[in-house]
């Protein structure tokens, strides 16, 4: 893991900006950032975030470390599949220090595995979670993300669900249906897809700015 600064970092909805970011790199390849855009990317996540929260996906905390800062967050468990990435988090995130530690509970767990689900209702004490965000692939947007977040937050039983990236999918599905990206079209693709998700003007203009960054709509 090494510390960069300054150097320039692409941002989800801003441009890019000259940035100090930690960067976690796997076989000579960027894994994990804590950037702006990994910031920008989780913004929604967190803002959706009350009660009990469910993730999918350790990295470096950061959704975690945020959501638990919420006054309306009861708890957050986390979901991760690979051992050193807990003990990294352990070791060198300064864990057992955060503000909200007391709210957060790691699992070791494989998110897409059958027993997912039971395993984090037996975290929650049986509680569903009010937001579920899946965070789990390697880059956005992942075809497969829909339709597995779907998955996950059914089976957990979500209220309601996200995952990284969703933004640019639901750009993607507005090109195809020809649709402008708006309230009325956010209800329609979760509607599609089968995730329970907050549909509101605010946020369809958020999905447009990642849209626009990434060269989806001018
Ligand atoms: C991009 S990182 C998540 C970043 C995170 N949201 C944060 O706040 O820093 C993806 C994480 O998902 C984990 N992961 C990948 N596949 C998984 C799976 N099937 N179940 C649980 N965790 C998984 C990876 O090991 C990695 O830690």
């Amino acid at each position: 893991m090494k510390g960069y600064w300054p150097s320039w970092g692409p941002g989800y909805v801003t441009p890019s900006v000259i940035e100090a970011r930690t960067v976690l790199s796997c076989a000579g390849k960027v894994w994990m950032s804590t950037g702006l855009m990994e910031q920008e990317s989780h913004a929604w996540h967190v803002h959706c975030a009350h009660g009990t929260v469910v993730a999918a996906g350790l990295g470096l905390g950061m959704f975690a470390f945020a959501a638990s800062a919420k006054p309306e967050v009861q708890r957050v468990v986390v979901a991760e599949v690979a051992p050193e990435v807990l003990r990294l988090v352990k070791a060198s995130a300064g864990f057992e220090a955060w503000p909200c530690r007391d709210k957060i509970r790691l699992v070791e767990v494989d998110a897409l595995a059958p027993d997912f689900a039971d395993r984090m209702l037996a975290a929650t004490e049986g509680m569903p979670p009010d937001y579920f965000f899946a965070d789990i692939w390697p880059n956005f947007p992942a075809a497969e993300a829909p339709a597995a977040t779907a998955m996950m937050g059914g089976a957990l039983g979500a209220k309601a669900a996200g995952w990284w990236g969703q933004e640019l999918s639901f750009g993607l599905w507005c090109i195809q249906a020809a649709r402008w990206p708006d309230e009325s079209a956010l209800r329609n693709y979760f509607t599609a897809i089968g995730v329970a998700a907050h549909e509101t003007a605010g946020y369809a203009a958020f999905c447009r700015d990642a849209m626009a960054i990434h060269g989806f709509v001018r």
